[in-house]
């Protein structure tokens, strides 16, 4: 299994994360997000040629409000580099091994690259309402958490890890 970028030819059709929002987004946009447009990239688990999971990311700013108020400290009020983890998911039979763990490492060594070569001060994402967890677990903190607004369509709440933490974290 390795971690690599996005290839045209990838075959994502058969991709089932689950969320049906997360699959249509892979099958669907990635693609054309990444080869025409470029407004990301996005990396993806692979072993040959079964993709297990992915993650897409693009480089993003915040305002300093929408930092958690531990990460405001000494920052300027000018908009703030990040990295956005904008998708991420991995294919059910795959899912429970680490595989969702494995990436979100993945992008935190983006992020870490990103702050010594352009500038990043953290990572931030819209963390779906059920898997909230499974980033609190890894050290995000959640910046606004909002009420969703139904049942159907609960709100993602936005939470961020800083380039300090992240550094902690891959004992860099
Ligand atoms: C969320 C997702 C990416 C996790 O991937 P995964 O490969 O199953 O996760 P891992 O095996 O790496 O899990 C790592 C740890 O996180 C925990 N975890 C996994 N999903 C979780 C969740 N939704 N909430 C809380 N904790 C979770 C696991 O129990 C595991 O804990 P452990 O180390 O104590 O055993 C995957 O379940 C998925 O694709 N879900 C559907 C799409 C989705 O919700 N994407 C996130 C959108 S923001």
């Amino acid at each position: 299994m390795e971690v690599r970028a996005l290839r045209e030819h990838d075959d994502r059709s058969l991709f089932r994360s689950g969320d049906p929002d997360v699959d249509r987004f892979f099958q669907q946009f990635a693609g054309q997000n990444q080869f025409r447009h470029h407004l990301g990239v996005t990396y993806v688990a692979a072993d040959n040629a079964h993709i297990l999971g992915f993650a897409t990311v693009a480089a993003a700013h915040v305002e300093i409000d929408g930092l958690p108020s531990g990460a405001r400290q000494k920052l300027p009020r000018y908009p703030l580099p990040v990295l956005r983890l904008a998708r991420l998911g991995v294919d059910q039979p795959a899912q429970g091994q680490g595989l969702g763990v494995q990436l979100l490492r993945f992008v935190l060594g983006l992020a870490l690259g990103m702050a010594d070569t352009y500038g990043c001060v953290g990572v931030i994402v819209d963390a779906k309402p059920g898997a909230a967890g499974f980033y609190e677990k890894y050290g995000f903190i959640p910046v606004d958490a909002v009420e969703g607004a139904s049942d159907a369509r609960p709100a993602p709440t936005p939470m961020f890890l800083s380039i300090r933490a992240i550094t902690d974290a891959l004992g860099a």
